[in-house]
């Protein structure tokens, strides 16, 4: 259920409160915050219209540009949505559930915080969502969400089958609360998986099976970090992994990348952890040089560093076999290495795993198992067969024909619609590109032009805590089929050009 739209938002200042020059938050950061608080208070519903920038900052006593930067986070955080030729709505796709779950609850009695006051840790929580995709948000448009896999191509009959498998003649034990570092026959298949496909060296026993890539980064910073701990992270880098991170208190340390990769070198200097993608780096896409991987693992073990090796999108190269994971590499048991099957299979299946030195083992599954017992054991174990019986390596081969079939078409669309406006490059490796747009564009202006034209991006900025690189569009290819790709950037050329 979503609220009805509200006929004015004359009213909508006076529920803002005053902001505060001398405070060290800079008054756009004030005015995102107060702003999201209301929406999660339910005091702004879903549907609102906001004010327009310019009447808004004057309500404010603030710059308009102070507005537009609050809005644009708001819009890559999903609490808002632009709507074109139109405004700024408070997003209609926010479920009534979903605000009810984050108000914070009433005190219970006798405590002395105001009602509805969280938390430092609930704050920390609650401030940085991980991501803009909601729930329901997953149908179209599908060009060019950058984390939606070839959903269309799925194998589903064969799936069900083995779902079915299960169902129909349950073993007891799948039906009872299972081992919270995952189904046993699922962790040998990774481990095995991952022995020949990615050089890694581990047993079962180090595998923890995990409700995707997300719950293995905030286990992980959960376990591995103390509050005000420095946490180095690639800059530009994914906003998941920036998300886990600060909500575990993090002092988080922008870490440059270039072609080889992350940059080994004093930004890391005093860190406990570093979260870094080598096989494809998120979202420039480099891939971690051999001699850097060699650097990264140095240092860790000198200083006594773990490294959080995300390999999203591993499985997806397009000329030859990769380099190995650095997990294999790894002599002094530094490493943490995360997968999904998110990117491989459908990011709702909600599964994924952590490779955790031996050491560490007992402790993520404890984590695992105080967060939420672990993992549904019949998806489980139907992915254990899925895996087993070659499912898994036939739809790899399969999809890898497919993505790079609809990378060839984005870049050639691209190439003929969008030049001059965006240059969009191939790429070896991947389900992503990114576009780059001229020097002086703001990326995240040009990304809400385009979502009001109907298309799904990521701007550059999102994934940046420093200055980005430079303006660009991170445009996920594997979702679309060619169809929709050549709408998509026939969309994307009219948002570029200010097209209505
Ligand atoms: C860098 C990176 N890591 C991990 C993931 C997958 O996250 P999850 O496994 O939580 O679905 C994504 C998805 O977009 C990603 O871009």
């Amino acid at each position: 259920m979503t609220a009805t739209i509200a006929p004015t938002s004359a009213a909508l200042p006076l529920a803002i409160p005053p902001l505060d020059r001398a405070a060290a938050a800079p008054l756009q950061e004030q005015l995102s915050e107060a702003l999201r608080a209301a929406v999660l208070s339910g005091r702004l519903k879903s549907g609102t219209r906001l004010p327009p920038t310019r009447q808004f900052a004057a309500d404010l006593g603030v710059s308009r540009n102070t507005v537009a930067g609050a809005f644009d986070r708001l819009l890559a955080e999903g609490y808002l949505e632009a709507r074109v030729g139109d405004g700024t709505y408070v997003a209609r796709a926010l479920p009534d559930d979903l605000i009810r779950a984050r108000r914070p609850p009433a005190p219970v009695g006798g405590a002395d915080r105001a009602a509805g006051d969280l938390s430092q840790r609930g704050s920390l929580l609650v401030a940085h969502p991980p991501s803009a995709a909601r729930p329901g948000d997953c149908p179209a448009p599908r060009a060019f969400r950058a984390v939606l896999p070839a959903l269309d191509a799925f194998p589903r009959r064969a799936w069900g089958r083995l779902v079915e498998r299960h169902l129909r003649r349950p073993d007891p034990a799948l039906l009872g609360y299972g081992d919270p570092a995952g189904y046993r026959p699922l962790r040998e298949v990774i481990a095995a998986y991952l022995g020949v496909t990615r050089g890694a060296r581990c047993e079962p026993d180090q595998v923890i099976v995990v409700g995707g890539s997300q719950q293995a980064l905030d286990l992980a910073a959960r376990l591995l970090l103390d509050p005000g701990d420095a946490a180095a992270i690639e800059d530009p880098g994914y906003p998941g992994a920036r998300a886990a991170l600060r909500a575990a208190g993090a002092d988080l340390r922008p870490v440059p990348v270039d072609a080889e990769g992350i940059v080994v070198g004093t930004a890391l200097a005093g860190a406990r952890l570093v979260y870094t993608t080598p096989s494809h780096q998120f979202p420039l896409g480099a891939t971690m040089s051999l001699a850097r991987r060699l650097a990264l693992l140095d240092w860790a073990a000198r200083d006594g560093a773990w490294i959080l090796e995300d390999d999203y999108d591993g499985e997806y190269r397009y000329d030859g076999r990769p380099l190995p994971a650095l997990q294999g590499l790894d002599g002094g048991g530094r490493v943490i290495y995360l997968g999904t099957f998110s990117k491989v299979l459908f990011p709702g299946l909600r599964l994924g795993y952590l490779v955790v030195p031996p050491a560490l083992a007992d402790a993520f599954a404890a984590a695992r198992a105080l967060a939420d017992r672990g993992s549904p054991q019949l998806e489980q174990a139907a992915l254990a067969d899925f895996i087993a019986e070659g499912h898994f390596a036939r739809h790899i081969r399969r999809t890898r024909l497919l993505y790079l079939e609809r990378q060839r078409a984005l870049v050639a669309a691209a190439r003929r619609e969008l030049a001059g406006l965006l240059e969009v490059r191939p790429a070896a490796a991947g389900m992503h590109l990114v576009g780059r747009l001229p020097a002086d564009a703001d990326d995240r202006a040009v990304w809400r032009r385009a979502a009001a034209h109907g298309v799904a991006c990521l701007p550059l900025a999102a994934c940046a805590l420093a200055a980005p690189p430079f303006p660009g569009l991170v445009l996920g290819y594997a979702a679309p089929d060619i169809a929709e790709i050549e709408a998509g950037v026939a969309l994307l050329r009219a948002a570029l050009r200010g097209d209505r």
